[in-house]
């Protein structure tokens, strides 16, 4: 079921891909956080010259909202991503989800916050769609709850 704010956060998320610089993998990423008071904090992948040190679109996204302070306010993460196009548009049918780095950071702000973390994934026209929980998609994580952190 894609609601309300499935739709308004992967719209963000999408308007954020269009700002990625990926001319390594011209692969476009958009990810767009929603916090408790309803702010949107959006981001996109970032890679360097340097391979290795690339950061996907929601790190970029998350840190962002740490660095506003409000990573325990994290409800929900849109994703939207694909192959970029000579003009500029998106080209893929998959719904883009976290890969396994992310997951273990929007774990960290599910502890943090207490919430179950919703992530929204959509293909870039919309055509393909996924609702997880972070626990889906890492089921027994580790986390600051296990360093006795809260
Ligand atoms: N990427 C993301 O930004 N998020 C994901 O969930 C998957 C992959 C980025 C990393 C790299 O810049 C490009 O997509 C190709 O892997």
């Amino acid at each position: 079921m894609r609601d309300v704010a499935a739709r308004v956060l992967l719209d963000a998320a999408r308007e954020g891909a269009g700002r990625a610089h990926a001319p390594y993998s011209r692969f476009a990423v958009g990810a767009a956080v929603l916090l408790t008071d309803g702010q949107i904090v959006v981001g996109a992948n970032f890679e360097n010259a340097s391979y290795g040190l690339s950061l996907c679109a929601e790190t970029v996204a998350l840190a962002t909202a740490s660095s506003q302070g409000r990573l325990r306010d994290v409800v929900a993460i849109a994703v939207t991503g694909g192959a970029l196009e000579g003009d500029g548009s998106l080209r893929g049918a998959v719904a883009v989800t976290p890969c396994g780095r992310c997951r273990q950071i929007i774990n960290e702000a599910s502890q943090l916050g207490g919430s179950d973390i919703d992530i929204y994934c959509a293909s870039p026209d919309g055509g393909a769609f996924a609702h997880y929980r972070i626990s889906d998609l890492l089921p027994h994580a580790f986390g600051p709850a296990d360093l006795d952190i809260d």
